[in-house]
């Protein structure tokens, strides 16, 4: 008798499985992130969106084991790095994943580095602590990051302090920051808001760049699709906590599911609109992350009906790869010239 070979199930690189957290505030419960899901494969570039307080950086700090608690706690879910579970490792063993496996740019980059360090300094650290470098090495390394980043002149600049560089200059040094223990993945929490236009997408043609050249794998979070649609492969929209659209990035664009994605997208100007059709803003705010029956997005929605409001829609695939949640979905349709 001749037995079928097993195939040996290959784990993605990153699978996020309903993943919860939730901050405890005033005896109430702030769902930060609620039964979130996700892949990210090698080499590629997702795309987190959504307005803000979303929980887009709840979602990145509970990837990095960095959710505060308390008040923060994850409540479920499983982060799979390779088929390894993150949640529940020790914080000993979740140093060794932070910066090695996984890294982050976080939001405030110019809070983010020490003033009181040379830019060298900061890096040679991490570097002989975690790379495990002599100081002569990890000055050289150093350099070489920077040299990496477009940093111009790092022999020299690497002596400087923080305030001595503009604000472009210090993405940059956080990202070698980032880079230093050549994470599988870095996650990228809204790393050009501060920067200008022109320095913002130097700075995305570098994480572009750097997936291609060195195979990071990237989540690239931001309230921007404008920025999405140029560099991200997939995208994944949140909304209160929840995600409530996911696809391929032409999908969204070109074949968005939910109202919510409708009018973020309408809000982004684009070559191909109508001149005479307005830009258009999303009325209302983002609710507060308790706990409420219904779809979170009713509130704004002009499709919303009666069953919006009392029952949470399901995330399913309204065609193959493209998930959505909404009970109205087919009524949704992107007006393009
Ligand atoms: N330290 C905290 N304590 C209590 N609640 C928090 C804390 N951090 C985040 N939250 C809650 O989690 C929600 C999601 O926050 P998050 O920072 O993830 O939003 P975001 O999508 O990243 O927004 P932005 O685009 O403004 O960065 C917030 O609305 C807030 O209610
Ligand atoms: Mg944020």
């Amino acid at each position: 008798m001749t037995t079928k070979p097993v195939k040996e199930k290959k784990s993605k690189l990153l699978e996020v499985r309903n993943l919860r957290t939730v901050f405890r505030k005033d005896d109430e419960d702030i769902i930060a992130v609620n039964n979130l899901s996700f892949d990210l494969n090698p080499g590629e570039i997702v795309g987190l969106v959504g307005e803000s307080g979303c929980g887009k950086s709840v979602t990145a700090l509970s990837l990095m084991g960095l959710v505060p608690d308390p008040p923060g706690k994850i409540m479920g879910g499983e982060v799979l790095l390779e088929g390894k579970n993150l949640i529940n490792l020790s914080e000993n063993n979740m140093q060794k994943v932070r910066g090695k496996e996984i890294s982050m740019i976080f939001q405030e980059p110019m809070t983010s580095l020490n003033p009181v360090l040379t830019i060298g300094e900061q890096i040679t650290e991490i570097l002989e602590l975690h790379g495990g470098l002599s100081s002569k090495e990890a000055i050289k390394e150093a350099i070489s990051l920077l040299k990496l980043v477009g940093l111009p002149d790092p022999e020299l600049r690497i002596n400087e302090h923080p305030h001595k560089l503009s604000g472009g200059q210090r993405q940059r040094v956080m990202i070698a920051i980032a880079l230093s223990c050549n994470p599988k993945i870095l996650i990228a929490d809204e790393p050009t808001t501060a920067l200008d236009v022109t320095i913002q997408t130097q700075i995305l043609e570098l994480i572009q760049k750097l997936t291609k050249d060195i195979g990071t794998s990237v989540i690239l979070i931001t309230h921007n699709l404008g920025i999405l649609a140029r560099y991200a492969s997939k995208i994944h929209v949140m909304y209160a906590g929840n995600l409530i659209e996911s696809g391929s990035t032409d999908e969204i664009f070109y074949n968005p599911k939910h109202p919510y994605t409708l009018g973020l997208l309408n809000s982004v100007p684009r070559l191909d609109f109508d001149p005479k059709m307005e830009l258009s803003t999303i009325l209302g705010e983002v609710p507060d992350l308790t706990l409420k029956p219904g779809c979170s997005f009713a509130p704004r929605c002009q499709l919303a009906t009666k069953k919006c409001i009392s029952t949470v829609p399901p995330l399913t695939e309204s065609k193959k790869g493209h998930m959505v949640a909404c009970w109205e979905s087919s009524k949704v349709t992107r007006k393009l010239r």
